[in-house]
């Protein structure tokens, strides 16, 4: 008898899973909640949001599921892992608790130190007067930030006193980030280059993906706004074997440890945020998922079936496995609605995606987008993630970009740069 799978989340990053995990040999039926179009291609889409917590329990049990993904951060800060796991449902996806490590920045910063694992230095502050005492008496450049989440939008990097004075204003003053910027992360900046390293946990052991890299502004040349993530790629140049080593056990397992010792294990796939400056590693954020859209090119280079790993870390089973990955690149170009990461238009009708799928070697997963009246509609900021392979990341970005070129809506906005530092690496 094969698996009853539950996916929950709508986006990019759940197009990806729900496209791996629908070709496991051993699932009998993916159902993914909410879905989108795209993944309506690989699971039966039901309509309960991913925040339903009381709705997605009664609807496992119901539906007998034998494995439960989680794809985005919402629901696991909501507790769903614990309200399922309390039915003797597996999930994949660590607690409630244990998701605090991205719910809350001031937690995480606080764990850190507790444990002596390298980050920036920082304090928390919940009165904005302190807060400008602080930032005045540290000076620029500095780095304001929610504690609580923002969607990739409430950490300011500010070169000048007067733009870290005015994030604070917005965040505590003018609430433009609502209760998640009830206490404030103030922390010394950091220069260098980010990488991401995502790793399976199984509350003790940790497994480490393939490097990724991905570019957080809105416009080419890493300008503008922070965003969710206007592309990424795999593997990231600048992550090499050793510096993949030191992240392990300087940075992850130490905080797996720590967490564990503390009495909340971690279960899932923990996402590292790193600064590296030459010799200097360390870790930037913590996200409790997949990242979005780092996701969407390591899973195309996962050869490996992804099921038996989401099961290990929901089971405490990991020891000895290993992931076979594509030796090839991957590389994702988001599309996004006019005006992301700001207000943003909906409803603009899509043309070309029947001719971008038809690029070899190419996926457009769906981010926010729905089906009205037979057409696919946009839906959110994010709208596609094109992700193509090829042998190295400048193959991969000419096919991603191919794609993407066959694709169109009004008022499409992309960055047409994607991978640059990793091609100008593999150039020299
Ligand atoms: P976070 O929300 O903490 O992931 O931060 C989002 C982005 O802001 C990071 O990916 C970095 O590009 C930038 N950032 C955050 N903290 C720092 C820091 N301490 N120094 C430099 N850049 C930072
Ligand atoms: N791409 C960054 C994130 O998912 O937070």
């Amino acid at each position: 008898m094969g698996m009853k799978v539950l996916l929950v989340g709508g986006g990019g990053r759940e197009h990806a899973l729900a496209w791996k995990i629908a070709q496991s040999p051993l699932v009998e039926k993916l159902w993914c909640a909410p879905g989108n179009p795209g993944i309506a291609l690989h699971a039966e889409c039901v309509p309960i949001q991913a925040e339903a917590i009381d709705t997605l329990t009664a609807f496992a049990v119901e539906k007998a599921i034998d494995l439960a993904v989680i794809g985005p951060e919402a629901p696991l800060t909501l507790g769903l892992s614990d309200r399922l796991r309390e039915r003797g449902i597996a999930v994949f996806g660590p607690s409630m608790a244990a998701a605090r490590l991205e719910g809350s920045k001031a937690f995480m910063k606080d764990l850190l130190d507790r444990h002596a694992i390298a980050t920036a230095a920082y304090r928390t502050f919940r009165d904005p007067a302190e807060a400008h005492a602080y930032v005045t008496a540290q000076g620029a450049p500095i780095v304001v930030k929610t504690s609580g989440l923002a969607a990739g939008k409430g950490a300011i990097v500010c070169s000048t006193l007067e733009e870290a004075h005015a994030a604070i204003d917005r965040i505590m003053v003018e609430r433009e980030f609502g209760s998640a910027g009830d206490e404030v992360v103030v922390e010394g900046f950091l220069k260098g280059e980010e990488a991401s390293l995502l790793a399976f946990v199984d509350g003790e052991r940790v497994l480490p993906l393939a490097g990724a890299q991905d570019h957080k502004a809105i416009f080419d040349g890493d300008l503008g706004p922070n965003t969710g993530g206007m592309g990424a790629y795999s593997p990231a140049p600048c992550l090499t074997p050793a510096l993949v080593r030191r992240a392990v056990e300087e940075i992850i397992l130490p905080t797996v440890r720590g967490m564990a010792a503390e009495g909340y294990p971690y279960r899932g796939i923990l996402y590292a945020g790193l600064m590296i400056d030459g010799d200097d590693l360390r870790i930037l954020e913590y996200n409790v998922r997949f990242g979005d859209p780092e996701c969407q090119p390591l899973l195309m280079r996962m050869r490996s079936d992804i099921i038996p790993y989401l099961l290990a870390c929901a089971s405490g089973s990991l020891e000895g496995m290993s992931i076979d990955w594509d030796p090839r690149a991957a590389l994702c170009v988001v599309m996004a609605a006019q005006g992301y990461p700001g207000a943003y238009p909906k409803g603009d009708a899509i043309a070309g995606l029947d001719r971008a799928a038809e690029v070899t070697d190419t996926m457009v997963f769906h981010a926010g987008t729905r089906g009205l009246e037979g057409r696919i509609v946009t839906a959110g900021g994010r709208v596609l993630g094109v992700t193509a392979l090829g042998d190295g990341v400048a193959a991969a970005q000419q096919r991603a970009y191919e794609a993407v070129t066959r694709i169109d809506w009004s008022g499409v906005q992309y960055r047409r740069d994607i991978g640059y530092r990793a091609v100008a690496r593999e150039r020299s």
